[in-house]
């Protein structure tokens, strides 16, 4: 009816989608996860669900990290920066595998669960039966008062609001918050993380809301992308160390909303494969920001650039050796390596919403795609 029409065009504020909303409110979305929670004067964070088994996870011998989806691709960051900050080994299983294959759980254990929804099925009963043998359930959610919520012994919220296009965009980089966060903290306590690293990192979170800002400044530029590439048949997604699972992300991406076949891989594994498919044809997405790997990283593209395939590298200002590489480039605000992702990742959603949009397909509503998926 035309009234329903009104509300949902009130309920999207004025922008064309849900999808294109939600990746708009991230500088928010990020200060409301940090908010009340993140002193980066003072060096004070404050996770109380967190904070109660503080002395379990330091202690434990290793944390599982299970989720689905983009929610999976946010462990995977956090593998690495808990790993990194903490030194806990970490692992990170898509909740499907993990349900169903009588993994090893003790007494003990610490499992952080990651769902936007808090209603994923596969999740929802991964950590059911790792409760009931014993672990501790960590719940980094969205979705107030939700399954995975209440199930879990502790947690955090990630306080990004409803999400509605169906593409999670604006939880992903909530979810990287809170992460971010659990990891600066218990690293802080454990004493793995000297305490002038702890206060650089935390201000480089701190600082991720204004800079995202100027990341979405890039949204016309990125549109104009969008449309040069939009009839590729495939692409591929490449990235090194925290931003692997950036690059992983951005095809999922892609996948979902332009379903244009795209694949993620890190840099340096294409070699053993994926190097088969460059063409002058295929467009080839570096997230290649300033980091300690962007040597690497360059060598990769040049191994791209000399089999003519075409270069789109997301790249921190002021650096002057990938431009002379790429085809195009996206330039980002300066940020620390660990909390990066968080604004990279912001260029690929709206390089698939505007790919999507190009093409003329409903990106709110995928096709075959359920926003909570709570069916095995
Ligand atoms: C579905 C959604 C994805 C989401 C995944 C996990 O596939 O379409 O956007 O990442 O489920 O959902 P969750 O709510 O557990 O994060």
């Amino acid at each position: 009816t035309k009234l329903d029409m009104d509300l949902t065009a009130i309920e999207k504020g004025g922008y064309d989608h849900f999808m294109l909303k939600e990746i708009f409110e991230q500088p928010t979305t990020i200060y409301d996860c940090l908010r009340g929670r993140l002193d980066a004067e003072t060096g004070n964070i404050t996770m109380s669900g967190i904070q109660k088994y503080a002395e379990q996870i330091m202690n434990a011998n290793r944390i599982m990290i299970v989720a689905c989806g983009t929610s999976w691709h946010a462990g995977l960051v956090a593998e690495y920066i808990i790993e990194e900050l903490c030194r806990i080994p970490v692992e990170v299983e898509y909740a499907s595998e993990f349900r169903y294959r009588n993994p090893i759980i003790n007494k003990g254990d610490v499992i952080i669960a990651i769902s936007q929804s808090g209603e994923t099925a596969d999740t929802l009963v991964a950590i059911e039966k790792a409760k009931e043998q014993g672990a501790i359930i960590l719940g980094i959610v969205n979705a107030v008062g939700s399954s995975i919520a209440r199930i879990s012994h502790a947690g955090a919220y990630t306080h990004a609001g409803p999400e509605i296009g169906v593409a999670s965009t604006k939880a992903f980089t909530a979810q990287l918050a809170v992460l971010t966060m659990t990891a600066l903290m218990l690293g802080q306590q454990k004493g793995t993380l000297d305490r002038d690293k702890f206060l650089l990192l935390c201000k480089e979170l701190a600082a991720i809301p204004e800079k995202a800002e100027i990341v979405l400044k890039l949204d016309s530029q990125i549109k104009a992308l969008a449309e040069k590439y939009k009839d590729a048949a495939d692409a591929l997604f490449l990235g090194r160390g925290y931003n692997f699972p950036v690059a992983l992300e951005g095809a999922l991406k892609l996948k979902e909303i332009s379903y244009i076949h795209a694949e993620g891989y890190p840099a340096a594994e294409m070699k053993h494969g994926p190097i088969a498919l460059v063409t002058d044809q295929l467009p080839v997405v570096f997230v290649a920001t300033k980091d300690s790997y962007h040597e690497k990283v360059v060598s990769n593209m040049q191994e791209i650039k000399a089999r003519k395939g075409k270069i789109i590298a997301v790249i921190t200002e002021g650096d002057t050796v990938t431009p002379t590489l790429a085809d195009d480039v996206i330039i980002i605000p300066a940020a620390h390596e660990i909390v990066a992702p968080m604004l990279s990742v912001i260029t690929l959603q709206l390089f698939s919403y505007y790919v999507g949009v190009a093409k003329g397909y409903d990106v709110d509503k995928p096709r075959n795609l359920a926003k909570s998926v709570t069916v095995e």
